[in-house]
């Protein structure tokens, strides 16, 4: 594997994706976290120092465990990487004026070198600038190989120890073909690109046992892509030692409870234990209209479900979670400071601690796309992989209002009628998600002859890359007219439906 240090940069993810699109395992540690233990327990082929806001020329700021640079494998620095290299083996950066240097800048080749193979067919190449500081004098070993205007600098190695700096971000969209340096510093970094899904299935499976011994394992199913992931994977380790528990808090989709029983129990054949606490959810639920309160009740009794199944496991040690990779790069996030909570997600956060459960964690390495191409590679079928995502409260917040189940029944209904329209005029993968939430006001409307008064509800359906930020779809208005029509045709009690047309910000993708 390769280590990837993590200074800061806004970009250091992009890093990762880089080097795993050249099928090379990269993992990244904060650099606090990085000790020369931490290093000799990974023991990674090459290191890459990422970029950061700090500047190296203020004390206390951001550094390399000096013993890395005797390590003995090939280094790359960017950026602020670049200039810890140059500061800790004897070089010198400065700051102020005439330092800094933002946006595209070109850099122009002055020697020859193994890390610029393929690079300079043009005389020069367009990179990605971002810094304060720049380097003013080489480490000792180092010379120069390329430069830009404002970077004398740009391209640095020391080539009898591998080091290699630059200044430029090569794994930014707007460095054209910063994924052939890339290429070039795992060539000559020794790896053969053979990290694929089929090794990381057979890494992980051994993992999980070497982690789990003969201890019982148990995991909170949701019937979400990760979740689902992680279970199929620990299950193909450790077989029966894993207990599931698919909470059901009769919020869910039209059949989706028997699908996911379906799917684990009998075509995996393995241990679930399908609670089904409709009542108690709903019963809980009942005249409740905020939607944060709904949130915490829901929230909460998942905790209490959860554990009172758990604990009816024998000799349970493990929870097994599908935490990925980028909720592990959030938790060590350096913003830190303080934010507002627009609405509180729930999860199973605190119940390790609080049941004295120690975690297995087997997809934490893997982005989204990478757990769906493992659930591929473990026979998951591609209508469940594909999947859009669905909140943990479920149907409880695309009900505005208070619940009910006359609501939810008409709810799940007209959901079904809209998601096999998207299907139908194969739009679901080209959506983020899509579904109805129902409005908590009736309307009058007129079929046949008579008057109804009836519920209105409104499609939702949005693009974005990651949730954070979104834009509704764009329908066309024959797609939207025959869908209106068939959910008021097929679905008794909905008689008006809208579109709703609002991105994110400054509206959120569900409805409460
Ligand atoms: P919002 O509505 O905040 O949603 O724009 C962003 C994404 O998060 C999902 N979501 C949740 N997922 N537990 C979850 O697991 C929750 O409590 C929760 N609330 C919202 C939402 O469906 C969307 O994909």
């Amino acid at each position: 594997r390769l280590l990837i240090i993590d200074f800061g940069s806004q970009v250091t993810q992009l890093i990762a994706r880089r080097l795993r699109e050249l099928n090379v395992l990269a993992e990244i540690r904060p650099y606090q976290a990085v000790t020369m233990d931490l290093i000799h327990e990974m023991a990674p082929k090459a290191i890459i120092f990422s970029g950061g806001p700090d500047s190296v020329t203020r004390d206390g700021s951001p550094r390399a465990p000096d013993g890395v640079f005797d390590y003995g494998v090939p280094i790359l620095g960017i950026c602020y990487g670049q200039q810890v290299m140059m500061q800790q083996l004897g070089g010198n950066v400065v700051s102020g004026e005439g330092t800094a240097e933002f946006g595209r800048a070109y850099v122009e080749p002055s020697a020859k070198l193994d890390l610029l193979d393929g690079w300079f067919d043009d005389g020069r190449e367009q990179v990605w600038m971002s810094h304060g500081d720049h380097v003013a004098a080489l480490a000792p070993g180092f010379e120069v190989y390329g430069t830009s205007p404002g970077a004398p600098f740009a391209i640095t190695a020391d080539t009898a120890r591998n080091f290699y700096a630059v200044q430029f971000h090569p794994e930014v969209h707007h460095t054209p073909r910063g994924a052939k340096l890339y290429e070039n510093f795992v060539k000559l970094a020794g790896f053969t690109g053979d990290w694929t899904m089929a090794s990381y299935r057979e890494e992980a499976v051994q993992k999980i046992r070497e982690q789990v011994g003969d201890k019982q394992v148990i995991c909170a199913l949701s019937g979400g892509v990760d979740s689902s992931v992680a279970a199929v994977l620990i299950h193909e380790a450790i077989g029966e030692q894993l207990t599931c528990v698919f909470v059901d808090h009769g919020l869910l989709r039209m059949n989706e409870a028997e699908e996911v029983v379906g799917m684990f129990r009998d075509h995996y054949n393995l241990p679930l234990i399908h609670a089904d606490e409709t009542e108690l959810f709903l019963g809980k639920l009942e005249g409740v209209s905020d939607p944060e309160t709904k949130r915490k009740i829901i929230g909460g009794l998942f905790i209490d479900v959860f554990q009172k199944y758990a604990n009816e496991i024998e000799g349970a040690e493990f929870l097994a979670q599908g935490t990925l990779y980028p909720d592990v790069i959030e938790s060590v996030s350096f913003s830190g400071g303080p934010s507002v909570t627009i609405k509180s997600h729930h999860n199973v956060g605190g119940l390790p601690e609080k049941m004295g459960l120690k975690l297995v964690e087997p997809l934490r390495a893997l982005f989204k796309d990478e757990v769906r191409a493992l659930g591929r590679e473990l026979g998951l079928p591609d209508h469940f992989i594909g999947r859009h995502p669905f909140p943990g409260p479920g149907l409880a917040i695309r009900c505005p209002g208070e619940i009910t189940r006359e609501k939810l029944e008409i709810l799940r209904k007209a959901d079904a009628v809209y998601i096999d329209q998207i299907r139908k005029h194969g739009l679901y993968d080209e959506i983020w998600q899509a579904f109805v939430a129902i409005l908590p006001v009736r309307t009058v409307g007129v079929m046949g002859d008579g008057r109804t008064y009836d519920f209105a509800c409104a499609l939702r359906a949005v693009t974005s890359v990651d949730g954070m930020t979104a834009d509704y779809y764009p329908f066309s208005h024959e797609f939207l007219g025959e869908t209106a029509t068939r959910i008021i045709n097929e679905v008794k009690g909905i008689n008006r439906v809208t579109y709703d047309v609002t991105s994110k910000p400054p509206g959120t993708i569900e409805w409460e």
